[in-house]
């Protein structure tokens, strides 16, 4: 079977991406291995330290692999946004097929500085591992952001094509997720709503229309120009569709998606009490929220390879 490094690099060749997804619990992993199974996709599956720590980091890895090798299927994880060197050690030692050394918040050379560790560190336990850093910085969070959340994206965060290039020549990372307008989280933005914590009711309907801001084109191509390796686009939750090609053809290899999967994840659990208010039987309850996330993930998994 390819391993993931050659996976990508297909990804690249064939102008699609590879849909990254982040869970909590193996009901979100049951849904987004279905959706890939269906379409014979290959799909990431990302933790990042907090999911990491309620789902137990080498029980996480231990899942992936044993999928892996049950259905001989090329799913893959990532230990997302870590921001620690012990917790990418752990990662390792788990067994994880690539990590995520987040040092976006530290000036330019101690990120380089931080991130070189991780990378010689990697190389020296099983350079199959793969290390992708951000440069830039990628805020908000993967949960219902309000549209003041928008405008504190700052230009200054944006990550610079040249600064691109002298990291990823520094620090010998595999993969690059650069700043170019994206935000993690969904940004709801009807203004008679002003407190989205207590009208959560109404946003939750699939219907519902989310604005997040426009992905930096020009910025992407510039930065692939001048990288060396390839980009992941982080915050794809709220995207629109045509961001998303445009993002593809402009070099994005990999998609990653988290709060639209934990509110698929939150709607089929309603729906599930909904339906069946005297049910106990979590076997019974939970096929609701995996239909759920499976319909979510597989939206995009179709998107990012093109399948529409
Ligand atoms: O690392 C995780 C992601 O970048 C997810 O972002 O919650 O906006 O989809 P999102
Ligand atoms: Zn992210």
């Amino acid at each position: 079977m390819k391993n993931l490094k050659q996976i990508i690099q297909e990804a690249e060749k064939n102008k699609v991406a590879i849909g990254h997804f982040n869970i909590s619990d193996c009901v979100a992993l049951k849904g987004i291995f279905m959706a890939a199974q269906e379409m014979g996709l290959p799909v990431i599956i990302g933790v990042s330290e907090g999911e990491r720590e309620f789902f137990g980091t080498k029980r996480a890895a231990l899942m992936i692999k044993s999928l892996r090798e049950e259905f001989d299927y090329p799913i893959f994880i990532n230990a997302d946004h870590t921001k620690s060197f012990g917790k990418i050690k752990e990662a390792v030692e788990a067994g994880f097929d690539a990590v995520m050394f987040d040092g976006s918040d530290l000036p330019f050379e101690e990120n380089i500085k931080k991130t070189k560790e991780v990378v010689d560190y990697v190389e020296s336990v099983n350079p199959d591992i793969l290390v992708e850093a951000e440069l830039g910085y990628i805020k908000g969070s993967s949960i219902i952001l309000s549209t003041s959340d928008v405008n504190k994206i700052k230009k200054g965060d944006l990550t610079k094509p040249e600064e691109a290039a002298a990291f990823v020549k520094e620090t010998g990372v595999d993969l690059l997720a650069p700043s170019v307008d994206n935000i993690h989280g969904l940004i709801f933005r009807r203004s008679d709503l002003p407190n989205i914590n207590g009208q959560f009711q109404e946003i939750r309907s699939p219907e519902i229309k989310f604005e997040n801001p426009k992905l930096d084109i020009q910025r992407i191509k510039a930065i692939r120009g001048a990288v060396s390796v390839p980009l992941v686009l982080h915050g794809g939750s709220g995207i629109r569709d045509e961001e998303f090609l445009k993002a593809i053809d402009a070099g994005i290899s990999i998609i990653h998606i988290n709060t639209e999967l934990r509110l698929a994840w939150r709607r089929g659990l309603e729906k599930a009490f909904k339906e069946k208010p005297d049910e106990i039987v979590p076997y019974k309850v939970l096929p609701l929220v995996v239909e759920e996330i499976k319909k979510a993930a597989g939206k995009r998994l179709k998107l990012f390879n093109k399948l529409v």
